[in-house]
């Protein structure tokens, strides 16, 4: 096993990474030297394509399918990845949805698809971290958004989700501090990734107006993010944790 690179010898699970920023973090992961599960939800292929990217690259990956939103396939993706690597040390809870309605469209389904996967998701898969980490502790970052504090119009559900994931970062950071457990959160600004370029934003005069008050004066690639990640993922910030990262080229 090699635990010299700056990753080496830990293992990681990245849930929703078949695509977008979590594939990103997951190779970034492994090409610091992580052992990673690709988790998916329906995109087979997509996760096939990381793990083999990764593996001709000589990192190690497995593909595990579990949908966030669904308790009993978080435990089984936690017992697959345990016995694919024998320990975990980090957990990126990047699995999310982004729907946008104005008011007189949110529905109760509209609520929980996002709530169910972007919050409860990511607090039952803390939950089942926490219970395997090992004794030096570990790292589980969450993919928040900008969204949750700049709070754009017709977000108010996804924006609700998103501000809710600071808040839980913050809490369980203090309450897993003393378990050597970090916890932090990473908010993107806009990111050209699959799902938005699906939702019609990628091209939109949304992007042109974000864009135009952006300091650096362009959207993020998914990489942006990964190397944020697997910094916070690393024993080079293990004196940082319950805080909220911004990374969104100065975009507020
Ligand atoms: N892109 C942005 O501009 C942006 C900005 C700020 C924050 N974010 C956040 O970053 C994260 C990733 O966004 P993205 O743009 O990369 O998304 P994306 O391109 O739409 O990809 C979403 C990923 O999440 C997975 N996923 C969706 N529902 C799932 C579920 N129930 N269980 C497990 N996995 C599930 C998908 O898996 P399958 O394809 O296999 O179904 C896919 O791998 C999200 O949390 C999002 O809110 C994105």
């Amino acid at each position: 096993m090699n635990t010299s690179s700056k990753l080496g010898g830990k293992a990681a699970i990245v849930t929703g990474a078949s695509k977008g920023i979590g594939a990103a973090i997951a190779t970034q992961l492994a090409a610091d030297g992580a052992s990673v599960v690709v988790n998916y939800a329906s995109d087979r292929a997509g996760a096939d394509r990381v793990v083999s990217a990764i593996t001709a690259a000589g990192g190690k990956a497995v593909t595990v399918q579990a949908d966030l939103s669904k308790k009993a396939d978080i435990g089984r993706l936690f017992d697959e990845a345990v016995k694919a690597f024998g320990r975990l040390d980090i957990l990126v809870n990047n699995a999310g949805v982004y729907e946008f309605a104005p008011i007189e469209d949110v529905t109760e389904e509209h609520f929980h698809r996002q709530f169910n996967i972007n919050v409860l998701g990511l607090l039952l898969a803390t939950r089942q971290a926490a219970a395997r980490f090992g004794p030096e502790g570990g790292s589980v970052i969450n993919i928040g958004s900008i969204a949750g504090t700049s709070a754009p119009p017709a977000a108010s559900v996804y924006s609700g989700t998103k501000a809710a994931v600071n808040a839980i970062t913050r809490s369980l950071a203090q309450e897993l501090g003393p378990r050597k457990i970090r916890v932090n959160a990473v908010n993107p600004g806009m990111v050209i990734t699959e799902g938005v370029v699906s939702s019609g934003i990628g091209e939109s005069d949304f992007r042109k107006q974000i864009e135009s008050q952006t300091p650096l004066g362009r959207i993020g690639q998914p990489e942006d993010v990964a190397a944020l990640v697997a910094f916070l993922a690393s024993g080079e910030a293990s004196w940082i944790t319950g805080e909220t990262h911004h990374i969104s080229g100065g975009y507020r």
